[in-house]
């Protein structure tokens, strides 16, 4: 369990364990994995076929006795031997420095506001097995504020919503702890789910889910163009064949209506549960958005409008998460300003407060 910054600089890695996205962070290297959480096994014989992108790749593609499985899912583990056998893949020598500095290291991870203690023993347990001497659990949205660089110890409220694949955590923090929260069912995959299903019922077409980020890149780029027009490929649902479709992507903005909506009510829920003073707070600074379905085309004009409060997407908000962590485990010679700023957020205090919550 966490206890404090000087047990979080012991650490020489920090892991992101996501249902879409595997991120490690090493001390003084960075980011060393940023890598697709799949792993692709031969059901025949139980050997690994691939990991990360190379098991993406594969996806829908394999012969029948290849099963490609996420052994992550809103940052708990679901599957523990195929989440080690990806780890230690994923890390293979890229790792081996933190290993040489601590035979065995000890590893920040990232845990959902909200995740159970079964989901927190698993997941110290996995770290645990893959060779981790002690493991220490960090609130996800306080290491997105920390790598999203808000002042998350001051008494002025802020709120972070981080948008990820399987889920979406929504967090009022003042003082270093969460004031108050919520974590949705709803991020990327619900909205992709959400597109599939339109184009399946509306125009008998099945995409594969490799069409699905060329069409959210069109329809960030279409925004406030509502009758703009894109070509997909995919699988006609009656004849089997490939087949391509001139797609209005206003549908496809109305599809995505209903998990957006669900996510605003998930927001809407946690103000109201924050002190008036806090609502000012957040009014005045905007609620931080962030994960990787932050960029999602209309997200953050939707949440503006429902809320009348503005909205800021941070700087690569895929990776807040783990940059947090890793500005946590640095060392103050190692990332001055970085180990300045966070000294400056009070993060004894935020990390105290976090593991107490975890408690
Ligand atoms: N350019 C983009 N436009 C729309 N969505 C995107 C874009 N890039 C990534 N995404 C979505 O972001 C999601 C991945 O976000 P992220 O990496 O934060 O998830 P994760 O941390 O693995 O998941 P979780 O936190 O839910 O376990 C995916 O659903 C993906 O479709
Ligand atoms: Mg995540």
């Amino acid at each position: 369990m966490t206890d404090s910054l000087h047990d979080l600089r012991r650490c020489t890695l920090a892991i992101d364990l996501g249902a879409a996205r595997t991120r490690v962070y090493a001390k003084r290297a960075g980011l060393i994995v940023d890598e697709p959480s799949l792993v692709a096994v031969d059901i025949r014989n139980g050997r690994l076929v691939a990991v990360g992108g190379l098991a993406e790749r594969m996806a829908g593609r394999t012969a029948e006795y290849v099963r490609v499985v996420r052994p992550f899912s809103g940052g708990t583990v679901v599957d523990v031997d195929m989440g080690i056998l990806m780890l230690r893949q994923l890390l293979g020598d890229k790792a081996r420095r933190a290993w040489l500095r601590q035979s065995k290291p000890r590893i920040a991870a990232a845990v959902p506001y909200g995740a159970g203690p079964q989901a927190r023993r698993i997941l110290s347990e996995t770290l645990t097995d893959l060779g981790a001497r002690q493991v220490e659990l960090v609130h996800a949205p306080l290491a997105a504020a920390v790598g999203s660089a808000i002042p998350v110890g001051q008494p002025e409220g802020s709120m972070i919503v981080i948008c990820g694949a399987s889920e979406t955590q929504v967090a009022v923090l003042s003082f270093g702890g969460i004031i108050a929260g919520e974590v949705l069912p709803v991020g990327g995959n619900a909205m992709d789910d959400a597109v599939l299903e339109h184009l399946r019922i509306h125009h008998d077409l099945i995409l594969p889910h490799q069409g699905l980020l060329p069409l959210h890149q069109v329809l960030s780029e279409a925004v406030g163009e509502p009758q703009s027009n894109t070509e997909v490929h995919g699988k006609d649902v009656s004849s089997g064949l490939a087949r391509s479709l001139n797609l209005e992507t206003g549908g496809v903005r109305e599809a995505m209506r209903d998990p957006l909506s669900a996510l605003v009510s998930g927001i809407g829920r946690v103000l109201r549960r924050c002190p008036p003073d806090l609502v000012v707070d957040i009014a005045d600074r905007g609620i931080i958005l962030t994960g990787g379905s932050a960029v999602l085309p209309g997200l953050d004009t939707m949440l503006g409008s429902a809320t009348g409060m503005p909205v800021h997407i941070t700087k690569d908000p895929a990776l807040s998460t783990v940059l947090g962590l890793g500005m946590m485990i640095e060392s103050a010679e190692a990332t001055e300003p970085a180990a300045e700023e966070v000294a400056e957020l009070r993060p004894e205090s935020a990390v105290r407060a976090a593991s107490q919550e975890l408690a």
